[in-house]
């Protein structure tokens, strides 16, 4: 055993806020770290801190048992393989069988709200899972049902400055946005924790928001109008298929709004403060604080 704690995908954007809140908010020590990577030669300013590096690739199972067996607390922080529908479940089944088989005590996962029979056409990975995680024999398990973050608001807003339109399916349907810095706290927090209990948290924001609502914010910050369109789930598909998506990635996104409008993104839980004992972000002031950005898109 060399560290206490591994967390993988460590160059990605929620990782480096898991390593910054370990060592800068729990006051881990750099040596009890383990930042593990498909690239951790990108990783050498945290080498230099004293964080131990590893390469893990969740297509590797060697690379995974090896690092894995040096650590007693483990995240996993899900994949992205739009382009490989499916492919994320087995690379994270495998993770999952690599921590088990390495002795593993207590394994964490950031999922999402609500993953059971969502209409969300990637929720079945992160349900898949997390049946995987409670089937498996690892003692403690820790699952993160992470809200979307305030960062994605960018994606829409994009499009919506630009052409002073926002095309929406989710009709009044709610989302309880909560920051990416946050996620990384919370899930930090949850490392460090006694790991002998099997949890799951639902991590989210203090207030949820509508298309409509967001709008409003995201036309102030950036002084421009935006005009929430309505249109059925199907025009928002060829819509984005006419932009240049190709029809199965368009059909993910829009599932993204048939949840929301069913209401999968609005529940409000208390336990980001739980874990961490501090409140969430405020939305509203994260938004302002993307004015710069905001303005330059409406331009
Ligand atoms: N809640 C939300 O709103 C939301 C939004 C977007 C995404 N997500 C989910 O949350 C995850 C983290 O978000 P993020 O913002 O940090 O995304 P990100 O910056 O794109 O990072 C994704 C990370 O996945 C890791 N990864 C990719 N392929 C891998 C593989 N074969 N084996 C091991 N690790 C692999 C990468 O780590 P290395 O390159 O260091 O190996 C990368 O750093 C995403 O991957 C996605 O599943 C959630």
């Amino acid at each position: 055993m060399t560290a206490k704690y591994l967390v993988t995908g460590a160059t990605g954007q929620l990782g480096q806020r898991v390593i910054h809140h370990l060592l800068e908010t729990s006051g881990v020590k750099p040596g009890d770290i383990i930042a593990a990577s498909r690239k951790p030669e990108k990783l050498a300013a945290l080498a230099e801190k004293g964080v131990q590096l590893r390469q893990v690739d969740f297509d590797d199972v060697a690379s995974m048992e090896a690092a894995f067996a040096e650590a007693n607390n483990v995240l996993i922080i899900s994949t992205d393989t739009l382009d490989r529908p499916g492919h994320r479940l087995v690379q994270h089944r495998a993770a999952i069988a690599a921590a088990e088989k390495a002795g593993v005590k207590h394994l964490l996962y950031t999922s999402m709200p609500e993953p059971v029979n969502s209409p969300l056409l990637f929720a079945p990975d992160h349900e898949g899972t997390e049946a995987a995680i409670q089937a498996s024999a690892i003692p403690a398990w820790t699952i993160l049902r992470n809200n979307w973050y305030f960062e994605n608001v960018m994606m829409s807003a994009g499009p919506a400055l630009a052409s002073g339109h926002w095309y929406s399916a989710a009709g009044d349907g709610k989302i309880a946005h909560i920051s990416r810095d946050d996620l990384g706290r919370a899930a930090a927090a949850a490392l460090v924790v006694a790991g002998n209990d099997k949890k799951v948290y639902t991590l989210t924001g203090a207030v949820a928001h509508s298309h409509r609502d967001i709008a409003a914010l995201l036309a102030k910050s950036a002084g421009k109008a935006i005009t929430v369109v309505d249109v059925p789930l199907e025009g928002l598909v060829q819509g984005m298929v006419g932009a240049g998506l190709p029809e199965p990635v368009a059909r993910v996104y829009a599932s993204i709004d048939t949840m929301i409008g069913q209401g999968g993104l609005s529940r409000i839980t208390g336990d980001f403060k739980a874990l961490t004992g501090v409140e969430p972000q405020v939305f509203e002031n994260w938004v302002e604080s993307q004015a710069p950005a905001l303005k330059a898109m409406a331009a």
